[in-house]
């Protein structure tokens, strides 16, 4: 099978490394790929927004999959584009992947579905949560816990344009579990958590994510199975009813709060940076499963989750989230992966024979283990060994594994 992967950073190089486990793979594309997934495969210079560019890169290649990564093309339709002109596609419609880009089009799937979630209030009161309704790279989401806090997050959000959604705030861990869809049937991934603030301790703004835990403790396969029914199923039921089905990854990120799970968020695809902790634990084919989900019908699907534990962390740019950095080279890879730790390149580019940054996220450094606490000191010890001016990442991922 000739494969291509449409996007650029951490999470579609871990696609790019789980893709080549398999068998079945005869050639790997990807675009715009970076010098990680180059690594592995053919990197083509189109980007993951260009339907047209995409088409034609498809078709060039004789693409039997095409596997699109980030939530903006989706959102956008690059993906219903490629099916129009006859590729088969690893990620949802437009509409479907309106889960992701509209928060209220969300909650109203939730409500139909009867999958629970935070409240929707009619009046902005703290302790509340403030979000902006479209897609904000994580941005959009204001925690507010008293007035001087609500009124920034009102400014904020409002600053973003579109409508504002006003939640219940909800305490408790967080938990992201994903499936992959083939527009009625799920078949789950190893549950994951990721550290989303800047800082140590969790302080700081939210970032992307600056690294993830895959198993989470107290979620083996039957309570993720058991997520995906009262979660997963009936979301996937109200999108086909709706005429939308949902093909690709479902990526639920919920709350466990005292009173159960509650939906915090959707995601239409692959979370970045939880796919690089659960992708090496997956047992099984992964090709062969996103390509069965593409082809509508997972039935013959099964992928088993590893005993090993995985912890992956983020090295970042001096400045990020306000800020990335780029030119700068980064060295050590090499003595990293000896130590047998997986390196994603996450903002990396190539001048001439050097490597150098080029991003807000620019590695992330993956370890498997027995336990957690092995992984993670597996993992720290390879971050250890990379080195680049003004290289930054959290020190507790996974501490509270
Ligand atoms: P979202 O963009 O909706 O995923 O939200 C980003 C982050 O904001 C989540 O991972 C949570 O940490 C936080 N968050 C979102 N909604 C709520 C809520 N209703 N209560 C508490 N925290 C929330
Ligand atoms: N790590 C959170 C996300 O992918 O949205």
């Amino acid at each position: 099978m000739k494969a291509l992967i449409v996007g650029s950073g951490g999470r579609e190089h871990a696609l790019a490394w789980a893709l080549s486990r398999s068998a079945e793979l005869e050639e790997l594309h990807a675009a715009p790929g970076n010098p990680g997934i180059a690594r592995l495969g053919r990197c083509h210079p189109v980007r993951a927004e260009d339907a047209e560019g995409l088409l034609a890169l498809a078709r060039a290649v004789e693409a039997d999959l095409v596997v699109i990564g980030p939530e903006a093309p989706l959102v956008a339709g690059v993906a219903d584009h490629l099916r129009h002109g006859g590729i088969a596609v690893f990620g949802p419609s437009a509409a479907a992947a309106g889960i992701e880009g509209s928060k209220s089009f969300a909650k109203d799937v939730m409500r139909a579905a009867g999958v629970p979630t935070a409240a929707t209030l009619p009046v902005a009161r703290p302790p509340c949560v403030v979000k902006a309704d479209g897609l904000a790279a994580g941005k959009g989401v204001f925690i507010c816990r008293d007035a001087g806090e609500l009124d920034a997050g009102l400014r904020g959000a409002a600053g973003l344009g579109g409508q504002v959604v006003i939640e219940e705030l909800l305490e408790g861990e967080e938990l992201s579990v994903l499936a992959i869809c083939d527009g009625a049937r799920a078949v789950p991934l190893p549950a994951a958590r990721d550290y989303k603030r800047a800082f140590d301790g969790d302080e700081g703004p939210n970032t992307g994510g600056m690294g993830a835990v895959s198993p989470v403790r107290g979620f083996d396969r039957q309570e993720v199975d058991a997520l995906l029914a009262a979660v997963h199923a009936p979301v996937l039921d109200e999108l086909a009813k709706r005429g939308t089905p949902f093909v690709g990854v479902l990526y639920a990120g919920l709350m466990l709060t005292a009173d159960g799970a509650r939906v915090l968020e959707f995601n239409c695809r692959f979370g970045d940076p939880e796919t690089q902790a659960i992708l090496p634990r997956v047992d099984g084919d992964l090709l062969g499963a996103l390509a069965a989900a593409a082809a509508g019908d997972l039935r013959a699907v099964t992928l088993e989750e590893s005993d090993l534990a995985a912890v992956s962390v983020a090295l970042t740019a001096s400045d990020y989230p306000a800020s990335g950095d780029a030119g700068t080279p980064i060295e050590g890879i090499e003595d990293a992966e000896e130590l047998g730790a997986l390196v994603f390149h996450a903002g990396t580019a190539r001048h001439g024979e050097t490597l150098v940054t080029n991003g807000g996220r620019i590695l992330n450094v993956t370890a498997l283990g027995p336990k957690v606490a092995d992984a993670r000191a597996a993992a720290y010890a390879a971050v250890e060994r990379i080195f680049f001016a003004g290289a930054r990442y959290r020190h507790d991922v996974a501490a509270d594994g």
